[in-house]
């Protein structure tokens, strides 16, 4: 199969991905934090071993700060669910995906926080002028994704974290589209909370994903419990991570994410960018040549992290990523995105998109043959 369905979880991972894991579960995947001998420290020591992985890759001064999660979706919600409270505004994009969206509107309905939605141009981009006409006396949070899930573009954070940090707002990002081949650098981006999963663009296993949230921010944990830590407190401890990490971590999962993230180190972070981006250009060039195609992404190595959203005219974007994926064994992904806004923001809200996402495997090759089968599906809605 061509699997071009990255920004929904990338595929493969990195052999030393597969066999970390195989070997923590078979080795030494006793319980972190959760005994004094030799298999429980061991596996204490392998998830230390990726929060200083991780911390090093974002420039994350304390490892401790970085919590870990089940995926970018608990993380978000940790971060929003933690920090806002009754009567709080908050600002979002227009191209949010619904694991933002969905925990602010509840929060809307029951706790009678406002929010509003900045508006973007025809791809989604945002001018971040528009973020400070937004604020107000009571703006407490700012939410943005890195990049769009459905199309791709890239948001201005670095602008959006200096209007925060001038404002003394909070900053949350959700970094699930771009970790892994967009640099991010928390302190210089002023990022007060980043969510990521640890599936996607940064290599490692599904179950797993991060949040990060600067020193000496106040969040109220969304879950409590066993730590392994203060047991003799019936409280749940204040320190970092073990405020926000209750329960038994994912110990082979998070040693993947570090082996993933160790591969993507070893590469370099820029070279994924680039070939990420040489095949997002080709696909784009080529796409754009077919009459009966309408495109949603830009190929700008600065507007995208790696997705192509398309339509055929007058054909359901699900029909297309079934044949795809029936004719031709193409892994793409069409409909919504879990992303209703941004679909909103592209006018594609009735028909949804096809998304070609790629990912640090791809190559050349795979493209090519992908748009030699979208040409011929081009030419049979042509011959009907
Ligand atoms: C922009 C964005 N945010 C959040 C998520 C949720 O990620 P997860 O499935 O790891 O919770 C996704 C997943 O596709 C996404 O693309």
């Amino acid at each position: 199969m061509i699997y071009l369905d990255n920004a929904a979880t990338s595929y493969p991972k990195p052999k030393s991905v597969y066999e970390k894991m195989l070997s923590c579960m078979k080795k030494y995947c006793a319980n972190p934090g959760r005994g004094g001998h030799k298999m429980a420290l061991d596996s204490g020591r392998a998830i230390l071993k990726t929060r200083q992985i991780v911390a090093d890759f974002f420039n994350i001064k304390n490892p401790m700060q970085i919590v870990f999660t089940k995926n970018a979706t608990e993380a978000i919600n940790i971060a929003i669910k933690g920090v806002l409270k009754e009567g709080d505004h908050v600002i979002i994009t227009c191209m949010e995906h619904n694991s933002v969206i969905r925990p602010l509107k509840s929060m809307e309905k029951d706790k009678n926080i406002q929010l509003s939605i900045v508006k973007g141009n025809e791809f989604g981009e945002i001018d971040a002028e528009d973020i400070k006409k937004s604020l107000k006396e009571n703006t407490k949070l700012i939410v943005s994704t890195l990049s769009s899930n459905v199309n791709g573009i890239i948001m201005p954070v670095k602008e959006m974290g200096t209007i925060a940090k001038e404002k003394g707002i909070l900053f949350l990002v959700d970094a699930s589209q771009g970790a892994g081949c967009i640099k991010i650098d928390v302190n210089k981006l002023n990022i007060d909370m980043m969510a990521f999963p640890g599936h996607k663009g940064l290599l490692g296993p599904q179950g797993t994903g991060a949040l990060y949230v600067k020193e000496g921010i106040k969040i109220t944990p969304m879950m409590t419990g066993g730590t392994g830590s203060s047991s003799e407190s019936f409280m749940q401890p204040e320190i970092f991570p073990d405020i926000l990490e209750s329960g038994t971590l994912n110990t082979p999962g998070i040693v993947g994410l570090g082996c993933g993230i160790e591969f993507i180190n070893s590469i370099g972070i820029e070279n994924i960018n680039k070939s990420k981006h040489r095949l997002v250009k080709i696909i784009y060039e080529e796409l754009a040549e077919l009459k009966n195609v309408k495109l949603y992404s830009k190929s700008d190595i600065l507007k995208n992290s790696g997705s192509i959203a398309f339509n055929f005219d007058g054909v359901e974007s699900t029909e297309v990523s079934y044949v795809l994926d029936k004719v031709y064994n193409v892994a793409s992904r069409a409909g919504l995105h879990c992303s209703p806004l941004a679909h909103n923001t592209l006018k594609t809200i009735n028909t949804g998109t096809v998304r070609l996402s790629v990912g640090c495997f791809n190559n050349f090759e795979e493209i090519k043959m992908t748009l030699k089968f979208l040409r011929e599906i081009s030419e049979s809605i042509n011959n009907v």
